[in-house]
């Protein structure tokens, strides 16, 4: 039988400061239980979140802190070998990430304020975690 997973959505950042096409809120998550980064930006209106790591090579893209568009503002570009990712759906549309694609974060706006849903394997970064205890 599969593991029950219950998602618990995690308030990510309020509806406006994704504007169009501009800067993207990045945040850590745990990927397997690895620090990992994700990213959220707003792209034809819609809210899209994937996990900072290029499929060509698993490094961060961004250019700048929050900065994964190119100058057109129309893809998702990664600052080390130029793979290019159609916003809406991460899918590779051109250099060396071949039929990859960026690997989705669900995510909703509701009532002014963006949130995520964390999968099994991708979770929130626990920072009050309690110490673990041996016995
Ligand atoms: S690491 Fe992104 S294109 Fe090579």
């Amino acid at each position: 039988m599969d593991e029950q997973v219950t998602v618990t959505p995690e308030a990510l950042c309020a509806s406006g400061e994704l504007v169009e096409r501009g800067l993207a809120y990045v945040w850590d998550v745990l990927q397997y239980g690895q620090p990992a980064r994700a990213f959220a930006l707003r792209f034809d209106g819609r809210v899209v979140a994937y996990l900072n790591r290029c499929v060509h090579v698993p490094t961060e893209m961004d250019w700048q802190a929050g900065e994964f568009l190119d100058l057109d503002r129309r893809w998702i570009l990664c600052s080390i070998h130029g793979a290019t990712y159609e916003p809406a759906d991460g899918r590779c549309v051109a250099g060396p990430c071949g039929r990859g694609r960026l690997t989705p974060i669900e995510v909703h706006e509701v009532d002014g304020q963006v949130y995520w849903y964390p999968s099994r394997d991708i979770r929130p970064v626990l920072f009050d975690a309690p110490a673990s205890r041996s016995s």
